[in-house]
């Protein structure tokens, strides 16, 4: 079994990024700056932005956060979404999700400059990414393609077996696992909560990438021997035994699985950091796309 390591390979990425910055600093070029906005006080999400802003400052980007109070109106988010898309020191920003109930999330999302929409999520940048046009592929499957692409995965001709169709994770994947691309030329399945007859495809896959937010999910007598696992799971369980009082636990039981994967991703430090390093990596292309 070979651990696919996105811990390291993240922190790979990040230090190619931080040379490309290095040299656009040295030859006079514009310092990328990614900002990010957050409505509301839930702990994860906060969690997730301090973590890309962080991420942000340890390349070299100039990064701003914009933290919002929970009652923020619909209309004071747009406008401030209209001030970043008119910034021109702001290469890119996102708009951390979920946002609170009574805000309208596909308006928001419609709001974004497609060209500054670096999660990918505007409806022309999934578009876009749908028709295989060069585009912001958001930062969980494109991180996903990079980490397959890093450990020589082949998904050529391969069956891949997707579980859960978010917006964010499930439905890109399939539609780019089964593209004509590098990564790609896969045979994809998209399962859902009504699939029927589930154990049977998830057995025949090649590939699983899990995706669906339950707790250890995946186990042992649902995959094939030698299957690559992606596990995009974080659900946080209670541990006192932790400083922050929680664990991750990932969508798939790795304890059993992992024994007949032939690669596979840990939670955490798996799908996660490279979810950080390809929205910097975004943030660069949106950078250097307007210079
Ligand atoms: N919430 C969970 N994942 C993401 C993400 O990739 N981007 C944003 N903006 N919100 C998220």
């Amino acid at each position: 079994m070979i651990l696919l390591d996105g811990k390291k390979t993240a922190a790979d990425i990040k230090e190619e990024i931080s040379l490309e910055v290095r040299d656009l600093k040295n030859n006079g070029k514009k310092t990328p700056h990614l900002a990010a906005v957050i409505v509301g006080n839930d702990g994860a999400s906060i969690t997730y932005v301090n973590a890309k802003v962080k991420a942000c400052e340890r390349v070299g980007f100039e990064s701003s956060l914009i933290r919002l109070p929970e009652e923020t109106t619909e209309e004071e988010l747009l406008n401030e979404i209209a001030v970043l898309n008119v910034d021109n020191n702001i290469d890119g920003f996102i708009v951390q999700l979920p946002l609170p109930k009574h805000i309208n999330e596909q308006k928001i999302l419609m709001a974004v400059d497609p060209d500054k929409d670096v999660d990918g999520f505007h409806p022309t940048n999934v578009g876009k990414m749908a028709l295989n046009l060069p585009t912001f592929i958001s930062a969980t499957p494109f991180g996903i393609l990079e980490l397959l692409d890093r450990y020589n995965v082949e998904t050529s001709g391969k069956h891949v077996v997707v579980l859960g169709r978010s917006h964010i994770v499930g439905s890109p994947m399939s539609i780019l696992l089964s593209q004509k691309r590098k990564i790609g030329n896969a045979t994809v399945t998209m399962c859902h909560s009504r699939t029927q007859n589930l154990k049977d495809i998830t057995l025949q896959a090649d590939i699983i990438v899990a995706a669906i937010g339950i707790p250890e999910f995946v186990k042992a007598d649902m995959v094939k021997d030698n299957v690559t696992i992606i596990d995009v799971g974080i659900t946080r369980v209670g541990d006192t035994s932790k400083k922050n009082g929680y664990r991750l636990i990932g969508d798939v039981d790795f304890n059993e699985v992992s024994k007949k994967a032939a690669y596979i991703t840990p939670v955490p430090g798996g799908v996660g950091p490279m979810t950080i390093a390809m929205l910097l990596k975004n943030t660069l292309l949106a950078c250097e796309r307007k210079s």
